[in-house]
């Protein structure tokens, strides 16, 4: 019987390559070329020029091991079977064999090789719709292999019909295989139309002789193709009559060691069964996107705002078990040994990985807690339904994913206003976007108290630094931390003691003055009109954010800010310096 996964991917491959197959490397978790989808979906994505008629290198008969990611049902994780990474295995024909040859290979695979009794197994066709009539031949060739006609279910276009990736490509019906998880011996009635429950898919082999047209039209392909997919994780539990593939030795070691950290066990409770296979598989799937050969941190943006949605979802589904501190660079080392003889990207990548997960977990767990307070506030206020402004201040505050703030909505049986939510939020990316257009980055999810006032007291320090050695200067970056701000400007030589202190005593005049910060909207063109300064390119009738304090400092931004400068402490520079010809670069603090 087949033990592991390695075992199973070996076992598939060398059953290809000896039926003539060329084993090919897996492609990265990032799509080349392809700008409308994330990531690789499937082991034919990277495949996709081929399937649609470009000669292989490696020939018409192909096999491989595929990472793959699905973002599509993030939250369903959780069950005994979603997960947000996986590993494909796949064989293809390049126009070479079709309908018989595939599904003869896919027959002998499971019942020589795999030893599954015919019995057990059931599938499914497509049953024909005004697009592609039913899938008689793959029938046929079920009945002569032995499949009776009660476990060949004709299922619609939702269940048997694959692709296409994206808009366009190639796609066409499939047949799905299905392995019985019943108990006892199957019901002559029994099969995954009537009973879903008793039966797991495994394997999906994908007919393509279509190409989808970017205007919705079905293209008969010349090159007839075959692409097929078995998901190691599941396939593997199944083989092992396990019904849950967290108990395959793939995540047994992490389940355990979450078991250690939160002092809970596993599969005694649903809440903390379900909140320990989040964990397990969130991680698995940060490590490998981040450990990519591309190297993706967390960000709000892309494959990074993946990366920070499942980390920062573990993270809340830790603390409901009680795990303290840091973990996730905890667990990421067990997959990162267990994986890296095939992912030597991973061993390659692993400081990258283990220090963005640890900074990511630092930056949420400051807001974490907050966060989770102010959702409960807000949740009293609200009635059925959380409004966009609140979850966006959920987001922006406090680093709360909107899927995140849905989830626990859902959880206290209340909606979330997605559109007023998604109009602050594009509201607040072009005003970032405008914000990181120079070097100015400004750190939009870390709006801690601290940063908040580092980035306020910036605009005091920038016009100070304007009264006291001119107006010539000009700004040229920033860089803000917790701990102290960096302000680089543009001027030829060393500040002097005098002047040091003259911006240091402006800053702190003005704090005393304890102005109100104004925040308005408008266009760059009206900002600059009133004065403000701007030293980023913007594009003509984009709309900025423009904070004024008192009416010494106007300035266009996209930083957090405080209401009020009187509580922002005391400014003190502590290292005046040059970065380059022309730069200065000061350091400051606020005590
Ligand atoms: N592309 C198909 C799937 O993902 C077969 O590999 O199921």
């Amino acid at each position: 019987m087949i033990k592991t996964r390695k075992e199973l991917i070996d076992t598939y491959l060398n059953f290809f390559k000896l039926k003539k197959h060329n084993i090919i490397r897996g492609a990265s978790l990032i799509p080349e070329n392809d700008p409308t989808v994330l990531f690789t979906t499937a082991g034919m994505h990277p495949l996709i020029p081929y399937l649609l008629g470009q000669p292989h290198p490696s020939g018409k008969r192909l096999t491989n091991v595929q990472k793959c990611v699905r973002t599509d049902d993030i939250d369903e994780v959780g069950d005994c079977f979603h997960h947000t990474f996986f590993e494909m295995l796949g064989n293809w024909s390049l126009g070479d064999y079709f309908k018989d040859e595939s599904i003869k290979l896919s027959f002998e695979f499971l019942t020589n090789v795999l030893q599954i009794p015919k019995e057990k197994l059931a599938v499914t066709i497509f049953e024909g719709d005004e697009d592609s009539p039913i899938d008689e031949e793959s029938a046929k060739v079920w009945i002569k292999m032995g499949i009776p006609e009660s476990r060949i279910s004709p299922m619609p276009r939702k269940n048997n019909w694959w692709g296409p990736v994206g808009n366009s490509g190639p796609c066409g019906p499939d047949t799905e295989m299905f392995y019985f998880v019943g108990i006892g011996k199957p019901k002559e009635e029994s099969n995954p139309k009537t009973k879903e429950n008793e039966w797991c898919e495994i394997w999906n082999d994908v007919f393509m002789q279509y190409n989808k047209t970017k205007d919705g039209k079905y293209e008969e392909l010349t090159q007839k193709n075959v692409d097929t997919g078995m998901g190691v994780e599941r396939t593997l539990a199944v083989l092992q009559g396990l019904k849950d593939n967290y108990l395959t030795e793939i995540f047994i070691p992490v389940i355990e060691r979450i078991c250690i950290l939160s002092k809970r066990r596993y599969g005694f409770n649903k809440n903390d069964t379900r909140a320990m296979r989040i964990i397990a598989d969130h991680i698995r799937a940060a490590v490998f996107i981040m450990g990519d050969e591309l190297k993706i941190s967390p960000s709000n943006i892309g494959h990074g705002y993946i990366v920070r949605r499942l980390i920062r979802r573990a993270i809340r589904y830790g603390r409901q078990i009680g795990i303290k501190g840091n973990f996730c660079s905890f667990i990421a080392p067990i997959y990162i040994e267990y994986y890296q003889k095939d992912y030597p990207e991973l061993e390659k990548n692993r400081n990258f990985i283990l220090n963005e997960l640890d900074r990511e977990e630092e930056r949420f767990k400051e807001v974490i807690e907050n966060g989770l307070k102010e959702f409960d506030k807000i949740k009293r206020k609200s009635d059925k339904i959380i409004s966009g402004h609140d979850a966006f201040i959920l987001f922006s505050s406090y680093g709360f994913p909107i899927e995140l703030t849905k989830e626990l909505a859902k959880e206290s049986g209340l909606d979330v206003e997605e559109y007023g939510f998604n109009q602050e939020f594009k509201e607040h990316q072009k005003l970032s976007r405008t914000a990181t257009a120079g070097t100015f980055k400004s750190g939009l999810i870390d709006n801690s108290e601290e940063t908040t006032k580092l980035h306020t007291v910036t605009h005091l320090l920038h016009q100070a630094l304007r009264k006291v050695l001119g107006e010539t200067i000009k700004q040229r970056g920033s860089n803000i931390t917790a701990e102290r701000l960096r302000f680089d400007f543009s001027f030829d030589r060393k500040l002097t003691e005098e002047e040091l202190n003259e911006v240091e005593t402006t800053v702190n005049n003005q704090i005393k003055e304890g102005f109100d910060v104004k925040r308005e909207e408008m266009t760059i063109e009206e900002a600059k009109k009133k004065g403000a300064l701007a030293f980023f390119d913007t594009k003509y009738g984009e709309k900025v954010s423009v904070y004024s304090i008192g009416d010494f400092s106007k300035e266009v931004c996209a930083g957090p800010h405080v209401t009020n400068i009187s509580k922002l402490g005391h400014f003190k520079i502590i290292k005046e310096e040059a970065v380059a010809a022309g730069v200065r670069r000061i350091k400051a603090v606020l005590k």
